[in-house]
């Protein structure tokens, strides 16, 4: 099986896990002999790592799919392969939509994505492979290809896949199958070969890492695992994302006493109504997130995380779903009431979009759709001030950046990230280039404080 001379493009929707299967999928392809290309119109296969958590991105694929259709390929002909979280719902309905589809493969068969490939160039016709995980035993997980990362010294490292809860709106666990965790002494493996490889940052991936080893060893270990990573000579360690109800006491004390583990917390507490809680089957009210954020920020600021006072110990950030079916106004104020007592560094906010499938889809809501839709405004405003008010927490200190690039906007100033996951800028120092940058950890003094960025000078 080869792909030499061929070019593909790939394009990634959804969350890490998407991510980090595209830098698999981009290891196994690049491995093969194929090369990366910037845009889809220079690719002879052009891949969809698809997500379908809300209804836009299932949206925005059809018609992304859609466009390719008449656009020239480089040589005779472009194959279009559909992945992730839609390729695993849909299957075959994908073709029969848009038939100039050539592959379909699900989250259980990224290894398979080579061979279905040769075959649609072979001329064997559309490849629909989709098997269930039952189905899928014998196939080679994802994890077990190498990857082909986006940064050299950063690796997202998936600990598990899958999800065992049943939040009463989420497609997730359908398209991703149950938890299953990874060897401790598997990840420990990987963890030591990224490291020879330069990596200095890694992010722990799974929908819950909270529960982590439950499956394998009976108790979770996601406490040990923290432990273990944070103390391999990694700089930075990062987790996402975490259930506020299996936060345990345990990976608190671990959060809290690893140097390494970052001061930063994303931590979705989703509504502020218990009401609303109860009805999205999350298992703790709000009462609850509260003193369990109290304690987090207790436990980090005594072992000397962050600034060491409470709300500077950790920086917590959040997701927040408006307009569930049967919230009314007092819930509304409940998660806003919530978000301002907290105190988020980042929110990330979205409209309840319902889901064929899920407990919730079957709820009535009579609930306007400009009345959602200004409550979200309401609810975007007191995000963006309370991120603001976190960020003044920053001025005048001096923190640690680790620089990944030039900002977006100004190729004068080097970009990167505080421990508190904070975008920094700070200006390039004459005589020096990006590559005396990148990928390093330095001193960074802080003398603006924006909504969503601090900016300083390096010292
Ligand atoms: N396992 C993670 C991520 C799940 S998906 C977690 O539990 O946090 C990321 C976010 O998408 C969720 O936290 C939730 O806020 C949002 N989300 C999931 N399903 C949704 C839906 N049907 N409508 C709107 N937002 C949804
Ligand atoms: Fe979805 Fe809930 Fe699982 Fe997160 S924890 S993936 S929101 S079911
Ligand atoms: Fe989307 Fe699948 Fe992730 S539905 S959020 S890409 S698990």
């Amino acid at each position: 099986m080869q792909l030499n001379g061929l070019n593909y493009h790939l394009r990634t929707f959804g969350c890490q896990m998407n991510l980090h299967d595209a830098e698999r999928i981009a290891g196994m392809l690049e491995a093969l002999g194929a090369l990366p290309t910037d845009t889809a119109e220079q690719a002879d296969i052009v891949v969809f790592m698809t997500c379908c958590v809300r209804e836009a991105a299932d949206q925005r694929l059809l018609g992304q799919v859609a466009s390719l259709k008449n656009l020239p390929a480089p040589h005779h002909r472009r194959l279009i392969a559909v992945g992730g979280c839609i390729g695993q719902r849909d299957g075959a309905k994908l073709v029969e939509l848009l038939p100039h589809i050539d592959v379909v493969f699900g989250t259980h068969n990224i290894s398979s994505l080579p061979g279905l490939l040769t075959a649609a160039l072979t001329g064997e016709g559309a490849q629909v492979e989709v098997p269930n995980e039952d189905e899928a035993t014998g196939i080679l997980p994802a994890t077990a290809l190498p990857a082909h990362r986006e940064q050299p010294w950063h690796a997202w490292l998936p600990i598990m896949t899958g999800c065992d809860n049943h939040c009463s709106y989420c497609i997730v666990p359908k398209v991703r199958g149950r938890e299953i965790s990874r060897p401790f002494d598997e990840i420990l493996h990987e963890v030591q070969a990224l490291l020879t490889d330069g990596v200095v940052e890694i992010t722990l991936l799974g929908q819950n890492v909270n529960s982590y080893g439950r499956d394998l060893y009976g108790k979770p270990r996601f406490a040990e695992i923290l432990r273990a990573v944070g103390t391999s000579g990694v700089q930075r360690l990062r987790f996402t994302t975490s259930h506020p109800k299996d936060l345990s006491e345990d990976t608190i004390a671990a959060f809290a006493e690893t140097a390494a583990v970052m001061p930063h917390l994303h931590l979705p507490f989703q509504s502020g109504s218990n009401r609303i809680l109860s009805a999205m089957n999350r298992h703790y009210t709000a009462e609850q997130y509260h003193n369990l954020v109290r304690t987090v920020r207790q436990a980090a600021a005594a072992a000397g995380k962050g600034d060491q006072t409470l709300m500077g110990s950790v920086a917590l950030s959040t997701d927040i779903i408006v307009g569930f079916p049967g919230e009314d106004e007092s819930d509304f104020q409940a998660t806003c009431e919530l978000v301002r007592e907290i105190g988020f560094a980042q929110a990330f906010t979205f409209i309840y979009s319902r889901r064929t499938g899920t407990p919730a889809a079957e709820l009535i809501d009579n609930t306007p759709a400009e009345v959602i839709q200004n409550r979200f405004q309401q609810l975007v405003e007191i995000v963006q001030q309370s991120a603001w008010q976190q960020n003044q927490l920053e001025l005048a200190s001096t923190t640690t950046v680790l620089f990944e690039g030039n900002s977006k906007r100004d190729a004068t100033m080097l970009s990167g990230r505080s421990p508190k996951n904070t975008t920094v800028h700070a200006p390039m120092p004459t005589g020096k280039t990006l590559d005396d940058f990148i990928g390093r950890i330095l001193p960074v003094r802080i003398e603006t404080a924006r909504t969503w960025y601090l900016r300083g000078e390096l010292v």
